[in-house]
């Protein structure tokens, strides 16, 4: 391992999805939409949208999802889609305006503390959207105000890191040549929700009720459909933060990493299919 200090020994835990990550969002939205499909497919299923909802989408990014919705809720139903990124609220306006969908709008401002405008609200969704929160009780229990009595939650958050080697085996590699620190249980970050006891709890302080959670897992193709390693790789280093962390280091340990994860990629390669790697996400509905 290198005796290089960690330059930013709080960048995995602290996203900064306002700025620089949100960025790197919507600069590889290909390649995340890509990736996390199957579990958008399995989470729009689940949470089936019927004409004429009113719903209130927390953490839209590019809108995959968000178009999903629109047309699912039509005729007569509504959507609002909160995010705290510019860049991304600008984008997802203008790919809904170009998809011809005129009953979807979208606000940017921090879901943890919005009062939230035209409500109440039938349903709230959000796919890996609202593990970021430094406060999720408190920001549940604001959102929960934005919901009629009775009124729907669905959330899709990633299961534990060892369930999503995805992301977790990269990471694991990495810290054979840099030192990493593993973030605080429970920290806001892509596996804050990994333990069904944490988050319920929180959903429970919040207000919530009727809360289940169904298990989702399978394969899914890293960087996209059709992935090779090289593509995986080039996908996963720039938009995953253990690659923004890495060209802090000198390039004879850039170079160590990406050998280490490429053959890593290699052994997972399907030809035709992708990088095929195992992902598991919770599924989460609860009742306001
Ligand atoms: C992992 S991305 C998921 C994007 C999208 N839901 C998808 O599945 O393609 C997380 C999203 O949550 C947004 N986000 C993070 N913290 C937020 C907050 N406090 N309020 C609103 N949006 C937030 C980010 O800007 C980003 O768009």
């Amino acid at each position: 391992m290198s005796s290089h200090a960690n330059p930013a020994p709080d960048a995995i835990t602290m996203e900064d999805w306002a700025g620089d990550m949100g960025e790197r969002w919507l600069a590889n939205l290909k390649g995340f939409e890509g990736t996390i499909a199957p579990v958008g497919e399995a989470f729009l299923a689940h949470s089936a949208f019927a004409p004429g909802e009113r719903v209130l989408e927390i953490g839209f990014g590019g809108g995959a999802s968000s178009i999903a919705i629109a047309r699912a809720i039509a005729p007569g139903g509504v959507l609002l889609g909160i995010d705290i990124s510019p860049d991304l609220v600008a984008a997802t306006t203008r790919r809904l305006a170009a998809e011809g969908l005129t009953n979807a709008r979208f606000l940017c401002a921090d879901a943890a503390g919005v009062s939230v405008p035209d409500g109440p609200y039938e349903r709230l969704c959000s796919r890996f959207g609202t593990m970021f929160f430094p406060e999720p009780v408190a920001a549940f229990a604001n959102l929960r105000k934005a919901l009629r009595p009775g009124g729907r939650i669905d959330l899709a958050v990633w299961a534990a890191p060892q369930d999503n080697p995805w992301m977790s085996a990269g990471v694991a590699l990495t810290r054979r040549h840099i030192d990493l620190p593993s973030p605080p249980p429970h920290a806001p970050g892509p596996f804050a929700f990994g333990d069904p006891d944490y988050l319920r709890a929180i959903l429970t302080e919040a207000g919530f009720g009727a809360i289940s959670f169904t298990r989702v897992e399978g394969q899914l193709s890293v960087g996209g459909a059709g992935s090779t390693p090289e593509t995986a790789l080039a996908f996963t280093s720039q938009a995953l933060a253990t690659g923004r962390i890495l060209l802090d280091y000198p390039e004879a340990i850039q170079q160590a990493v990406a050998a280490d994860v490429l053959d890593l990629y290699a052994r997972h390669h399907r030809p035709g299919e992708g990088v095929m790697m195992d992902y598991a996400a919770w599924l989460v509905t609860a009742r306001a």
